[in-house]
């Protein structure tokens, strides 16, 4: 499966997807990686990996559909059947969403329907919840909504501050999107009334309990 992956900036989760694709049996390729920020370190990343690179800037663009036209051109150009959103800091309109319906993914750091938006890790660590985790989702008009594909519970410790916490967190997540991924270039996510149905999908007995004592 050919695989487009949009960043803005460091790229630790594009990392882990070129990581992935680089296995031989992985069932996907990364055919090109754009970022809306020139200066991207994730773009590095790509360089490093002989992976094909576009820089499509929103602010060379007049308005958002103009941006989204060129996004759009580019993937199209790859060839790409699946996006995947790795840290893309530009709110996406309904009409650039819809034409990759299904074809679209996100990661985000938390465990969603909880903590959309910014600033995941400073609002789970005032609200004192003691699980918090990260979710690989399709990607709908509104934000941070969609069909879940994976999720990780990660524990909040007491000693935790906002770095301490977005680090485990993002452990997590370099574990998830390739997961994801690769049930999606597999062909065995199916989204059934908005809700994703993944073919031999096997799920943990285990509770995940914090405090353990
Ligand atoms: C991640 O925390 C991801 O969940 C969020 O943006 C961050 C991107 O980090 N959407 P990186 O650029 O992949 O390191």
């Amino acid at each position: 499966m050919k695989i487009a992956v949009l960043i803005s900036g460091r790229g630790t989760n594009l990392q882990v997807l070129i990581d992935a694709c680089a296995a031989p049996a992985f069932p996907g390729e990364i055919a090109a990686v754009v970022s809306n920020v020139p200066d991207a370190a994730g773009l590095e990343r790509a360089f490093s990996a002989g992976i094909e690179t576009r820089i499509v800037d929103h602010r060379a663009y007049p308005d958002r559909p103009a941006f989204e036209d060129a996004l759009h051109d580019v993937l199209a150009h790859a060839d790409a059947e699946l996006v995947c959103l790795a840290g893309f800091m530009r709110l996406l309109t309904p009409r650039f969403v819809d034409r990759w319906h299904d074809r679209l993914i996100n990661i985000h750091p938390s465990l969603l329907p909880s903590y959309k938006g910014l600033d995941t890790h400073r609002r789970v660590l005032a609200d004192g919840v003691r699980l918090t985790g990260c979710t690989v989702h399709f990607v709908r008009p509104d934000m941070d909504a969609g069909p879940i594909i994976v999720q990780a519970a990660v524990p909040v410790r007491d000693d935790d501050d906002e770095d301490t916490l977005a680090a485990r967190v993002l452990a997590a997540e370099h574990r998830c999107f390739p997961l994801a991924v690769r049930l999606i270039a597999e062909r065995r996510v199916r989204v059934v009334d908005e809700r994703v149905v993944i073919k031999g999908a096997v799920a943990p007995d285990a509770s995940l309990i914090n405090p353990m004592r």
